[in-house]
């Protein structure tokens, strides 16, 4: 546990309103604890909003798209300037996969933009504050899915590898500024962006459960947050061997919906 990031009492977190936003959103929401939650969907927001709010957090909502740049950054600025930013959760993204009609040009789009230009736009909007101030950590979600392009979402893996790569540079980019950043890696979360799928998901987590591993291991500063370990193991496997070995194998693999 690093004293300066185990108690946040000022967090954004943009896809607030459904999975493992909210279930981030409910484990962060105390009394003295200002919580600012993005995502599109208003109803989900407050809904959200009004059980971290019985929860004694302050709430702020706001339903904005990632990709509206400038009402994203009026709005992280304002909240930055209510109560200055401990902790940013870019958590907010979509996925899709190659099942049923294939993934196709609108839908690659639509994620790249979503997933990375989503992130970027959320970061830098929130960044300069934070390096006035030195002082904030910055939680970008990736994926297990980053380690290793999968034939049932290349859009989603290219994304995920993106914002990962992006989170681990800007670590050491910006430890000279006293701002934080971590990576996070899950596998398998249980929310509607896994309930559409109708394969079997090794080692399905539950969001409550990935909200508490996620909050511990920024408590600690960790560089990545990467679990189950399990799965972790055999995506950093998968990516280490040889493609004409794994393509194969991975060609037989579910499409995702
Ligand atoms: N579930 C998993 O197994 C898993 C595993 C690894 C990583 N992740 C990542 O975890 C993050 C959360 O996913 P989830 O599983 O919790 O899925 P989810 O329940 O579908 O939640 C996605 C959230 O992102 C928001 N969002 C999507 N596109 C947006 C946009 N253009 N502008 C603003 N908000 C947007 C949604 O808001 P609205 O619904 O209000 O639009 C929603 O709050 C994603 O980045 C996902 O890739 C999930």
């Amino acid at each position: 546990m690093v004293a300066k990031y185990a108690r946040p009492n000022s967090i954004l977190i943009t896809g607030g309103s459904s999975g493992l936003g909210a279930a981030l959103a409910r484990a962060y929401a105390a009394p003295d604890v200002c919580l600012a939650l993005t995502g599109r969907n208003a109803d989900r927001l407050a809904a959200v909003a009004k059980d971290c709010t019985a929860r004694g957090a302050e709430v702020n909502i706001a339903a904005i798209d990632v990709l509206e740049r400038e009402r994203l950054a009026d709005w992280i600025d304002a909240r930055a300037v209510a109560a200055p930013l401990d902790l940013l959760i870019a958590n907010a993204g979509i996925s899709a996969g190659t099942g049923g009609d294939g993934e196709n040009e609108a839908q690659t789009r639509g994620i790249l933009a979503a997933n990375v230009d989503g992130v970027v736009n959320t970061v830098m909007a929130a960044l300069p504050p934070m390096r006035a101030r030195r002082h904030g950590q910055i939680a970008i979600m990736s994926s297990l899915a980053a380690f290793r392009g999968f034939p049932g979402a290349p859009a989603y893996c290219a994304s995920k590898a993106a914002v990962r790569v992006w989170g681990e540079a800007l670590r050491g980019q910006l430890t000279g500024d006293g701002v934080a950043v971590t990576v996070i890696c899950p596998g398998y979360i249980k929310t509607p962006m896994t309930a559409v799928n109708r394969f079997p998901m090794p080692l399905l987590m539950e969001s409550e459960k990935a909200a508490h591993i996620i909050r511990r291991g920024l408590a600690r500063n960790k560089a990545r947050i990467a679990f189950p370990w399990p799965t972790y193991a055999l995506v950093r496997i998968l990516a280490a061997l040889p493609p004409g070995l794994i393509d194969p194998l991975l060609r037989r693999l579910p499409e995702k919906d």
